[in-house]
């Protein structure tokens, strides 16, 4: 796999799941990165400064809830101010929610669209602002198959990961002329806090429809963004990648 040594990643919701495990694949192939958590947790220091010093990599963090705007720009506007390098913007964090139409209350799918949507673009304005001046980048989107397939229960998670994939290929075209590439990722079901909260029925059908026959790992997602943010993947763009063992 290429190295990505000399390159800074900024990674949202890094200190669990799927996020993490993209941390971990990044800095064991020699990136930098800027950790974006919603909380400052002494384990996932210790755990940064433990993966900095095993691949001598720089982490640093940051902190912002994507419920709250004025967070997330109060934390990037101070980012900014120390004129950073940023290669790799993974959106990753995001929240799921299961509950059908006639019982899901306006306010909740609003909420979803909010941590799923509109703070991915609020992230994405300021980091691409950073990369146009570049004259290089590479964003990847955390969307989901659950976008794609017919679910019941997904007017909020399933159509906020639907709106997340239309924003990829969107900016995609209208960041391209700045050299800079935008992917999302669709992954089926992965064996993380967020699947396993998943109802079981849901679980099952995601194995039964699986021609594996079973969830994914954390790591077999972070090892396609490790080659999707690399050059190796430099032709590839607006593209909305399904990892998930054959649905
Ligand atoms: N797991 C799956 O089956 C699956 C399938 C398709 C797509 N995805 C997508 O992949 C991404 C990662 O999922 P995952 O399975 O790793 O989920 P996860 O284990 O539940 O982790 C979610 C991450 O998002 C962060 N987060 C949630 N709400 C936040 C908020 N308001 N502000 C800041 N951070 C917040 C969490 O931070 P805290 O620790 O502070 O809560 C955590 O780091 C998500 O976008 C998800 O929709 C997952």
């Amino acid at each position: 796999m290429a190295s990505l040594s000399s390159k800074t990643a900024l990674i949202t919701g890094c200190n669990r799941g799927i996020g993490k495990a993209i941390l971990e694949k990044l800095a064991s192939l020699g990136c930098n990165v800027i950790c974006a958590t919603r909380n400052q947790t002494p384990e996932f220091e210790e755990f940064t400064l433990e993966l900095s010093t095993k691949f001598d990599v720089s982490i640093q963090h940051i902190y912002f809830d994507l419920t709250d705007e004025e967070s997330i720009k109060t934390s990037l506007n101070q980012l900014i101010k120390t004129k950073p390098t940023i290669d790799i913007l993974i959106n990753n964090a995001g929240i799921a929610y299961g509950g059908i139409m006639l019982m899901t209350p306006l306010k909740k799918i609003k909420e979803v669209f909010q941590v799923n949507y509109f703070s991915q673009i609020l992230i994405t304005q300021y980091i691409a602002k950073i990369m146009t001046k570049q004259k290089s980048g590479v964003i990847i989107n955390m969307s989901s198959v659950m976008a794609m397939e017919n679910f019941a229960g997904g007017s909020a998670y399933a159509a906020s990961k639907a709106a997340v994939a239309t924003f990829t290929r969107t900016t995609a075209n209208e960041l391209a002329p700045f050299n800079i590439r935008v992917n999302a990722i669709a992954p089926g079901l992965i064996e993380t806090e967020m699947g396993d909260a998943m109802d079981q029925k849901t679980q099952e059908l995601f194995n039964t429809r699986s021609d594996f026959k079973r969830r994914g790992t954390p790591q077999e997602v972070a090892d396609l963004i490790a080659f999707l943010v690399s050059d190796e993947a430099k032709y590839i763009t607006g593209q909305i990648i399904r990892i998930d063992g054959g649905m």
